[in-house]
C-alpha cells in the first residue's frame, strides 16, 4: 500500500481528497519539494527544508509546520512505504478557500506528502537534449507548484526524441526544464550562478561540493550558449536523475556522444557518498 500524508493524517494515498477549491488546483498556489531517500534515509533533508521555507517565505505563505514537525511527518512516510531508494514528494498549498486572486485571510495551508520508488538505475542513464528558449518568470528559485512553462518545455524535448530541455535566455544558460545543467571544458566544470532565474538545486550544490573535494576544478559563473554548445561534456542534475551525462544535443553529439571521463568521476563520487550513507 502507498501511504500518503494529507493535513496532519496518514491514510493510503488513493484516498487523499483535495477540496476543488484548493488554491494550489485553481491558481497552482503552492511549493513543493522532492526529496531522495537512500538506504531509508532522507538525503540532505536539512537543506530541502531550507529551500522549502525559502519557498513558502517568497510568496508570504506561512509555514504550518516546525522543522521537527516536518521531519517527522516525512520520516513517518518513509517509514510507512517500502523501505530502499525512495522519492518523497511533499506540497504546500495556500488552502481551500473561495476563488479570488487575492490571498484568503486565516486559510490554513494545504500540506501533502507521498513517496514513490525510486529505481537505482534510473540516475545516471544518458540523455539526449534540445535548447529551448527560456520564457518562464524570473522568480525560478522559487520552487513553485505551477510548473506549466516547464511541462511545456518537457514535451517539447520528448516530442524531439530528447529527455530534458536545456534553457537559454538571453544567450545564456539558465538550467534544465526539471534539472540544473553543468558543462566542462578541458577538465573544468562550470554551471550558472545561483540567482533569481535558476532553481539552486540541492544535487548542484552536492556536485559542486563533490568535485571541491576531489580538487577537480568548478566554477559558477555565466555560461554562454556557446560555451554550451562548444562543450567536452554536459551533465544535468536532479534529485532524481541524479547525475547524469547529455550525449547529444540539438542532434549535435557532445564529445564523442558517450559519458565521457569527467562524469565517471563524479558519478563514482556521488555513488560512493550514497554508498557511504547506506553503509552509516
Ligand atoms: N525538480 N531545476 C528545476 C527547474 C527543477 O525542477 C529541479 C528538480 C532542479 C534540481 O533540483 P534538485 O537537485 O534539488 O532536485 C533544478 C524535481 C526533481 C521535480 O520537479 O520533480
Amino acid at each position: 500500500m502507498n501511504v500518503a500524508y494529507f493535513n496532519g493524517e496518514f491514510m493510503p494515498l488513493e484516498d487523499v481528497r483535495v477540496s476543488p477549491l484548493d488554491r494550489g488546483f485553481l491558481f497552482g498556489d503552492g511549493v513543493y519539494e522532492v526529496v531522495p531517500v537512500y538506504g531509508g534515509r532522507l538525503f540532505r533533508l536539512d537543506e530541502h527544508l531550507a529551500r522549502l521555507e525559502r519557498s513558502m517565505a517568497s510568496i508570504e505563505l506561512t509555514n504550518p509546520m516546525t522543522r521537527e514537525q516536518w521531519k517527522g511527518a516525512l520520516e513517518e512516510i518513509v517509514t510507512r512505504n517500502a523501505s530502499g531508494e525512495q522519492s518523497v514528494y511533499l506540497q504546500v498549498t495556500r488552502g481551500v478557500a473561495p476563488r479570488n486572486h487575492a490571498f484568503p485571510q486565516d486559510t490554513a495551508p494545504s500540506v501533502f506528502i507521498m513517496s514513490k520508488p525510486a529505481l537505482a538505475t534510473h540516475g545516471g542513464k544518458p540523455l539526449r537534449a534540445i535548447t529551448r528558449a527560456d520564457n518562464r518568470w524570473d522568480r525560478c528559485d522559487v520552487k513553485a507548484i505551477a510548473l506549466l512553462a516547464n511541462c511545456l518545455h518537457k514535451q517539447a524535448a520528448i516530442k524531439a526524441g530528447a529527455g530534458e530541455a536545456i534553457l537559454l535566455r538571453d544567450g545564456q544558460l539558465t538550467e534544465g526544464s526539471s534539472s540544473n545543467v553543468f558543462v566542462v571544458h578541458d577538465g573544468r566544470v562550470a554551471t550558472p550562478s545561483r540567482d533569481n532565474r535558476i532553481l539552486a538545486g540541492i544535487t548542484r550544490d552536492v556536485t559542486i561540493e563533490l568535485l571541491r573535494d576531489a580538487q577537480i576544478p568548478v566554477s559558477e559563473c555565466v555560461v554562454s550558449e556557446a560555451r554550451l554548445r562548444s562543450a567536452d561534456e554536459i551533465w544535468v542534475s536532479s534529485s532524481t536523475l541524479e547525475i547524469t551525462p547529455v550525449v547529444e544535443l540539438d542532434g549535435a553529439t557532445v564529445g564523442n556522444g558517450e559519458p565521457a571521463a569527467m562524469w565517471y568521476r563524479v558519478n563514482e563520487l556521488l555513488q560512493g557518498l550514497k554508498r557511504s550513507l547506506t553503509a552509516a
